[in-house]
């Protein structure tokens, strides 16, 4: 028996509707959306609006033709960044973002002439909202955060933040990757303009799924143009949703996988996943303690963090407390730098990088105790 601890990176098992949708879509309707007026070809298009709904039951919000289909959350946070970036613009961002942001504007930052200013946080991760305010300057076009660290789970005060951006009408784009399906999120109440999401983690859907709600009434130029099923004479891509950002023929297999996702979500309840994994989370921080000479990066508080762990043993290299978890006890977790190099420079891990566990909603504190037995092993 195997122990898969790293959903922070994919979720792993999938409710077993997510792989029938997609099975019975491929066998049944087979299709392709939005463009043709046969009764499989309609069918095929109400699997995707089906979608397009759940998402903005689980996200609380009322307009389903803002939502976004796209290949993941590093294509949607693109999408919103480059799409509406500009030469002299300037960026805010927190210190813990993936590459999928920080790459993204870094780029910005040496082809485009944009800035950036990178708000700081403490060693644990907390981001003081007031310091955003801070670092906003006449030119900023966009803040972008992380809703929590795929590095040491942090919640970020996104609320507060996003509140900010609306007293100075700046769009504000959460990059949702680590907590949507697990932690609540609002739309309205959480000030958020775009919600980038992934559908292949704590969504519980297929890889090759993602989005975007766009909640934000200015222009994004489309990254991509093409195939949108309607008006073809005409010669630019549309300007209403969501053919305006979306195009070419949609992942409808992989939609229909994640609509099944969202739906377990849906049914299960987020408080209940969520208050399953804070559990888990403050069982493993207690059981981690255990074990001599451990450093654990982030909170030691499972009210503050989601479920993504890192630590490092003393006397032995991350990548090897990996290599032994899974060769000798078939545990899966993760070693490195985890594609966010700003905050390990934070924690002091950017030479070293962590063992990172990713609890997930189908772990059970069973996988808990053969990790902790597993490491005093190794530890020895
Ligand atoms: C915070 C964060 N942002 C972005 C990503 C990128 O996700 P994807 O590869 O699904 O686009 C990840 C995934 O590792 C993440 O943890």
């Amino acid at each position: 028996m195997t122990v898969y601890l790293d959903n922070a990176a994919t979720s792993f098992p999938k409710p077993p509707q997510v792989a029938k949708g997609v099975y019975d879509f491929m066998i049944n309707i087979g299709a392709t959306a939005g463009r043709g007026a046969y009764q499989r070809a309609l069918e095929s298009d109400r699997s995707v609006y089906e979608a397009r709904k759940s998402i903005t039951r689980l996200f609380h919000y009322n307009n389903p033709s803002r939502v976004i289909f796209t290949s993941n959350v590093t294509e949607s946070i693109n999408l919103v960044i480059n799409g509406m970036t500009k030469e002299g613009d300037h960026i805010v961002t927190s210190s813990l973002e993936h590459n999928a942001v920080w790459r993204c504007i870094k780029t910005l930052e040496r082809d485009r002439g944009v800035s950036i200013s990178t708000v700081p946080c403490t060693v644990e991760g907390y981001t003081n909202a007031g310091d955003v305010e801070k670092a906003i300057q006449k030119n900023t076009t966009l803040i972008v955060f992380n809703h929590a660290s795929n590095v040491i789970g942090t919640l970020q005060p996104i609320r507060e933040i996003g509140a900010i951006a609306r007293k100075y009408k700046i769009p504000f784009l959460v990059d949702s990757a680590q907590t949507a399906g697990v932690y609540p999120i609002s739309i309205k109440e959480d000030n958020i303009d775009f919600l980038a999401f992934t559908g292949h983690k704590s969504l519980l859907g297929p890889m090759g799924t993602g989005g975007l709600i766009v909640n934000w009434d200015g222009k994004i130029y489309p990254m991509k143009s093409g195939g949108t099923g309607g008006d073809s004479a005409y010669p630019y891509q549309p300007d209403y949703f969501p053919n305006c950002l979306e195009t070419g023929t949609p992942n409808v297999a992989g939609i229909v996988g994640l609509r099944e996702g969202i739906e377990f979500i849906l049914q299960e309840g987020i408080e209940k996943i969520f208050k399953k994994e804070k559990e888990l989370i403050a069982y493993t921080l207690e059981k981690l303690q255990e074990i001599k000479g451990i450093t654990i990066y982030g909170p030691k508080d499972c009210e503050k963090i989601i479920g993504v762990i890192s630590f490092n043993l003393k006397k032995i290299p991350a990548e090897e407390v990996a290599y032994e978890l899974d060769q000798r006890y078939g545990i899966m977790v993760r070693a490195g730098l985890h594609c966010a190099p700003t905050i390990h420079k934070i924690i002091g891990s950017n030479l070293i990088g962590t063992v990172r566990i990713g609890i997930g909603y189908f772990n059970e504190k069973k996988d808990i105790d053969r990790l902790i037995k597993a490491l005093k092993e190794i530890n020895t």
